[in-house]
């Protein structure tokens, strides 16, 4: 039996077959929209379950419910707004109660919206209760300030997959990764968000989980990010690379997780959680500043905020202190299992080790895996 999906049920809102095809040829009938990468990516994960139980952008009240409250309308957890937005102008062209058809910047249409609510929103009100901070420099803010003064809700329909050829090995749909735990036995399983290239410090994490669980799941995300994070391609190489290296085979399985990253700190890591529930994880790592940027969140704060409604989100998290190699030691460790002063730990910031990269440079094999550290020095140096 594999663990429940976010409220109940797996939702799978693509059309197949003829259903696809007759959607489609009516959708050349109707008025559109050009969805962003972001939304497009929203689009996906609603129609292949990521996102369960939503089954399309949210309505007004499940919107205000998940701002003010981290619920949906029914009481469900929810944190972060999944939400489609247009100009007033281009609002007014749309009528309630009709279909739009959903389009790409590349002029594919990816799925239709059933319209039924426009409705105008505090974007203040969503930075704040969001993102914990109205600050413009904030990279989730930026966007949500960037973005048309109107919501559109109403269910979707998925009617084609955006183009993920580079990487269609490491794609599953939700439904495809709890098959595949059932079939390779896994009972418990710990999913791990990353949008970077894992280090030694992310690697003795996921590996103190996969201690006590029978498999983990490495669901890097490869959507929208911010331009200084190093790309999905160059990660995703890395990725292979270490798990090769470093990694017992038959206890570990690579999948892209397609979302974008809102770098909503303690609000997107219980995002994080549900959409790994639904792929089938029972268990979710959330480390040191959990999805963060900046300043803007406490190194524990994601854990704190996760700590309230853990009871509830029917997935278990593991929750690692900030660790680091440790000389004296000459182990990975934590404050938890390490005796010994700062001086003693290796600690290079995010800044440093770019740079480092950048110049050809390998850091120390206590901060990264040397075989790592050459995939990213030749993908930073071909950009
Ligand atoms: S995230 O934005 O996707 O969360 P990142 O890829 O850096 O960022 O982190 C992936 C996961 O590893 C997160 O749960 C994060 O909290 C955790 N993590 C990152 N670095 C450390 C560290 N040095 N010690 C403990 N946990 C860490």
């Amino acid at each position: 039996m594999s663990i429940e999906a976010h409220g109940g049920e797996l939702i799978n809102r693509e059309l197949k077959g003829s259903e696809r095809e007759q959607e489609l040829s009516n959708a050349s009938s109707l008025q559109s929209l050009t969805l962003s990468a972001w939304a497009l990516s929203d689009l996906e994960l609603i129609g292949i379950g990521g996102f369960s139980p939503l089954t399309g952008f949210m309505s007004q009240k499940d919107y205000q419910n998940v701002v003010q409250n981290t619920r949906l309308e029914d009481g469900t957890i929810w944190s972060i707004p999944i939400t489609l937005s247009v100009s007033t102008e281009q609002a007014q062209a749309y009528e309630i109660g009709e279909k739009i058809a959903l389009k790409g910047e590349d002029g594919v249409v990816y799925g239709t919206l059933q319209l039924e609510e426009k409705y105008n929103y505090d974007k203040e009100l969503e930075a704040e209760n969001v993102y914990g901070t109205k600050d413009e420099a904030h990279a989730g803010v930026k966007k949500l300030y960037a973005r048309g003064d109107v919501y559109l809700g109403g269910p979707i329909t998925l009617l084609n997959r955006p183009d993920h050829s580079d990487f269609s090995e490491f794609y599953m749909d939700p439904s495809e990764t709890r098959k595949m735990f059932a079939d390779l036995g896994w009972k418990t399983i710990v999913g791990f968000q990353t949008r970077n290239p894992v280090h030694r410090a992310h690697e003795y994490i996921q590996k103190s989980a996969l201690e006590v669980v029978d498999g983990l799941l490495l669901n890097p995300l490869v959507g929208e990010t911010k331009s200084d994070d190093i790309s999905a391609e160059v990660r995703m190489e890395s990725y292979q690379v270490i798990l090769k290296n470093y990694y017992p085979a038959d206890r570990t399985r690579l999948v892209i997780y397609p979302a974008a990253m809102r770098y909503a700190g303690p609000k997107e890591a219980i995002l994080h959680a549900i959409v790994r529930k639904n792929y089938g994880c029972t268990h979710f790592i959330v480390g040191r500043d959990h999805a963060g940027v900046g300043d803007y969140y406490g190194t524990y704060e994601a854990q704190d905020f996760i700590s309230e409604f853990e009871d509830e989100l029917g997935i278990q998290i593991f929750k690692f202190e900030h660790a680091f190699f440790c000389t004296k030691c000459e182990n990975m460790g934590t404050a938890k299992t390490c005796p010994h002063d700062k001086e003693s730990h290796v600690h290079l910031s995010g800044t440093k080790v770019r740079e480092m990269l950048r110049n050809g440079e390998k850091p120390p094999k206590q901060f990264s895996r040397p075989e790592v550290a050459e995939v990213l020095i030749k993908g930073m140096q071909a950009k």
